[in-house]
């Protein structure tokens, strides 16, 4: 038996997908545990590029076998237009290999409609959500009111709950929320009607699934989706999403017992990015943040906004790895700092006199706050074709050196390209070998 789950360490976009592809050289299953299509994770496979919003990483190495789990919130509609576009690439996409926990969440039009309503009606207070209905359809779960998979095996018996909701979720939208919006019924039943016909042979008991194939030595891998400081409760609230983002997640949203999980892996990029609204203590406003975007590429997958680009921010690193119990981390991206100067990673917040070594509570307490930095050299070589890390420059070195001491945690890998090929080994913790057939 291993079980291993993997996090984005930050705020999102570390390079989750690109790893989870990579480690499931030797895995059996890769379970997606929280969030819904607010996710986009990208994988580079021969320079041919793919991008996921709902289907677990896994699905591009045939053979493994990808789980929605129940902490998930599906929009059927995105689900299945995913699945033809990985089918028309070649993958399987049957229920032989893909199976939906029955206890997931549907998202519905009416969460897009009110999830956009709401920040608009927000304005300047706006979260920047994706605008996707994640939020609302977790609200209908923690109200005890939501739709989920096993019900499209029952749509008789549902007809009548979606129709009262939509009448709700119609007097929200016009009279808490000044929208203009509406959403029909008829036509959201009749398309909800054709995708369970679709869905329904993907509908099974997930927990139980994932229990006997770890109880019979299968390798499993939990992908996180957004990152820890998204988390709804640990992150920065409320500038979140609305489900939990930390390595615990995957005992909530996978249905296993904490103690089930070997280790926990850590993605976070070399220095630091965020979409949407929200604190950023080491956000750059000059021509190094844009330089950062523009070499980076940071835009975001799904809405294609530009990404908030800053410095390694250590202290919220620190922050992640403590609270998901992260052991080994995964650093991305170092080949976007190649060529500048210097590079900086923040060890403390400085207020006044007082040195902060943790993220504030409250959104307020974030103003006037000073980041410290540590300063390290730069490197200027071409790392594309680096795969051994004493091949890569010694001030390279040098930076992840400093980053491993500030955060408490050993690195695993550091990736050089967004391609399977551009990984190298540094200090490989020995589950993760398992997973890349070093073991
Ligand atoms: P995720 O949401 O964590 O899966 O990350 P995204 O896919 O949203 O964003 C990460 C982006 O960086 C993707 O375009 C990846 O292909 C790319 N990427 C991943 N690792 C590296 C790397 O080491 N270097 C470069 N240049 N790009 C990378
Ligand atoms: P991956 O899995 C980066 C952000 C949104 C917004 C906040 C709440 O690709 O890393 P939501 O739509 O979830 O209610 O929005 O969370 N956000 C992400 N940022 N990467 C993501 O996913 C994100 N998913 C949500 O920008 O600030
Ligand atoms: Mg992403």
């Amino acid at each position: 038996m291993s079980c291993i789950v993997i996090v984005g360490a930050q705020w999102g976009d570390e390079g989750k997908g690109k790893f989870v592809d990579v480690l499931t050289e030797k895995a059996d299953w890769v379970v997606r545990f929280q969030g819904g299509n607010n996710a986009g994770h990208t994988i580079v496979v021969d320079g041919a590029k793919t991008a996921l919003s709902l289907l677990p990483s896994g699905i591009l190495r045939p053979g493994v076998k990808c789980l929605l789990g129940a902490g998930v919130v599906m929009n059927p509609s995105v689900l299945i237009s995913e699945m033809e576009r990985v089918r028309a690439a070649g993958a399987d996409t049957s229920p032989a290999r893909i199976v939906i926990d029955r206890d997931a969440h549907l998202v519905l039009d009416y969460h897009i409609a009110i999830d956009k309503a709401r920040e608009r009606a927000r304005g300047s207070d706006r979260i920047g959500t994706t605008g996707r209905g994640i939020g609302p359809a977790y609200e209908d779960r923690s109200q005890r009111s939501g739709i989920r998979c096993a019900d499209l095996l029952y749509l008789d018996r549902m007809k009548e709950r979606v129709r009262a909701h939509v009448i709700e979720k119609n007097k929200v939208l016009e009279l808490v929320l000044g929208s203009e919006s509406q959403v029909d019924f008829e036509a959201l039943w009749s398309t909800l009607e054709q995708e369970a016909a679709i869905l329904a042979p993907y509908v099974g008991n997930g927990s139980k699934i994932i229990h006997e194939a770890l109880r019979s030595g299968q390798r499993v891998i939990f992908e996180g989706t957004q990152g820890v400081l998204l988390d709804q409760v640990h992150g920065t609230y409320p500038f979140v999403t609305s489900s939990s983002t930390i390595a615990g997640g995957a005992s909530v949203g996978g249905g296993i017992g904490p103690r089930m999980i070997d280790s926990v892996v850590g993605i976070a990029k070399a220095y630091t990015t965020r979409v949407g609204e929200g604190p950023f203590p080491t956000e750059l406003h000059d021509a190094t943040g844009e330089e950062l975007r523009s070499r980076g590429h940071e835009f975001g997958t799904v809405t294609g906004r530009p990404r908030r680009c800053g410095w390694l921010d250590a202290v919220a690193l620190r922050r992640a790895v403590r609270i998901s119990g992260i052991d080994n981390i995964i650093l991305t991206k170092l080949d976007v700092l190649t060529g500048l100067r210097r590079v900086r990673v923040c060890t403390g917040y400085k207020r006044g006199k007082e040195v902060l070594d943790d993220l504030p509570a409250l959104v307020h307490e974030y103003e006037g706050l000073e980041p410290q930095y540590l300063d390290v050299e730069g490197w200027d070589c071409d790392l594309a074709q680096v795969r051994r890390w004493e091949d890569l420059p010694a001030t390279l070195h040098t930076f992840v050196r400093e980053v491993s001491r500030l955060v408490e945690c050993p690195i695993s890998f550091v990736s050089v390209g967004p391609g399977r090929e551009a990984t190298i080994p540094v200090d490989v913790h020995p589950v993760v070998a398992g997973f890349v057939g070093a073991s």
